[in-house]
């Protein structure tokens, strides 16, 4: 077998070592009942285990109160930008965004085939490299949504945007949800696609509040509908098995690592170590404004095109791999969600320093 190297996809992204090694010995078969987690039928006994496990997990990893459910969805993030607004918004009715980048665009575009859409504030004025703090919520909003982590423009919000009281707050967390402490309690749902964060792509995990729950209209497809999942315990038709088993176990790796706290000391201290270092490199700069910046995916340039593809191309050979940037910000992005280990960060840095001293 190759070597593994080190992979600063954004997703599908890195996984636990030790995870992949339990799904390699579960491959063939699950436990001891002969059959492998690939091949059980999702009504068996082995695999309603399984289900059951990765839900307390979840619940266990984000502290969720009983009065939430967790829904396991396919169709990834993007699915839940329009079945979200399908469900809780209608003619006539408004949702309020905030807009700080691609994924909220999208997010937006799809609620308003339901609703009205009011942009609240946003951070397109500067290429969405800075978290909006002022903003201007409509009285009547049915839900008020945000991206928690922009994976593209390397944003982060630091802490939940301040919205009126009573608001329903939704939060699309497909690329930063677990990797730092969150009181539940704040918000109406919580999504993500599961491929950075959680496990492997192949669904969306979401987290309902009971009320908003029932808020749902109930026009919509079955499969479309939340009830539908809520009832069913996410298993009105086959779910996808294999992501909810290994998201189960990368929960059970979070909580070994000493849950959401000690993971987000861990990722506070892993990105720092890339900051300080951007901080006083003449040759890189970080695209995003200081108080702003994400713990997950860090955007920087040199600012020139071609330097930049000369290191892309030179890391890349030095087993440095996914570091380009997204074509709508240009450079390179370093994604280094909770599974990134911490000494790869290390290594980037004395990379980027090598570069450094190489064309001083
Ligand atoms: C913040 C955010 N939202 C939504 C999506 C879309 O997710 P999916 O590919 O699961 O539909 C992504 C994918 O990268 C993302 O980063």
């Amino acid at each position: 077998m190759a070597e593994r190297i080190i992979n600063f996809s954004a997703g599908p992204a890195v996984m636990p070592v030790s995870v992949l090694q339990e799904v390699r010995e579960n491959l063939l078969s699950l436990g001891d009942s002969g059959i492998g987690i690939l091949e059980h039928s999702h009504r068996s006994k082995a695999y309603s285990a399984v289900h059951a496990q990765t839900e307390a997990a979840i619940r266990e990893v984000g502290s969720i109160p009983d009065n939430y459910r967790v829904l396991f969805i396919q169709g990834g993030a993007s699915l839940q930008f329009a079945m979200l607004a399908r469900n809780l918004i209608g003619p006539g009715q408004t949702a309020d965004f905030i807009n700080t980048g691609s994924w909220s665009k999208k997010a937006m575009a799809e609620a308003k085939a339901s609703g009205n859409v009011h942009v609240a504030s946003s951070s397109e004025d500067r290429n969405f490299c800075y978290i909006p703090r002022q903003h201007d919520f409509s009285a009547d909003a049915e839900f008020v949504h945000f991206t928690s982590n922009n994976t593209i423009f390397g944003t982060q919000f630091a802490e939940e945007p301040d919205v009126p009281d009573g608001s329903t707050l939704i939060c699309d967390a497909s690329s930063d949800i677990f990797s730092r402490p969150i009181d539940v309690a704040k918000y109406g749902m919580i999504y993500a696609g599961s491929q950075k964060n959680l496990g492997p792509a192949g669904m969306a995990l979401a987290i309902m509040r009971d009320d908003v729950l029932d808020r749902c209209r109930s026009e919509n497809p079955t499969m479309l509908r939340y009830s539908t999942y809520a009832e069913n315990e996410s298993m009105y038709n086959t779910p996808p098995t294999f992501a909810i088993y290994v998201v189960g176990l990368v929960c059970k790796w979070i909580l070994s690592l000493g849950g959401l706290e000690a993971i987000g000391s861990r990722n506070r201290a892993k990105a720092g170590v890339l900051y300080d270092y951007l901080e006083q490199s003449s040759l890189f700069k970080p695209t995003a404004d200081a108080n702003s910046r994400s713990n997950m995916n860090v955007t920087f340039v040199t600012g020139d095109a071609d330097t930049d593809a000369a290191f892309v191309k030179q890391a890349t050979e030095a087993g440095l791999d996914g570091l380009k940037g997204h074509r709508s910000v240009g450079g390179m992005r370093a994604s280094i969600y909770n599974a990134f280990p911490p000494e790869d960060v290390e290594t980037l840095v004395s990379f980027m320093r090598d570069f450094e001293a190489a064309r001083a």
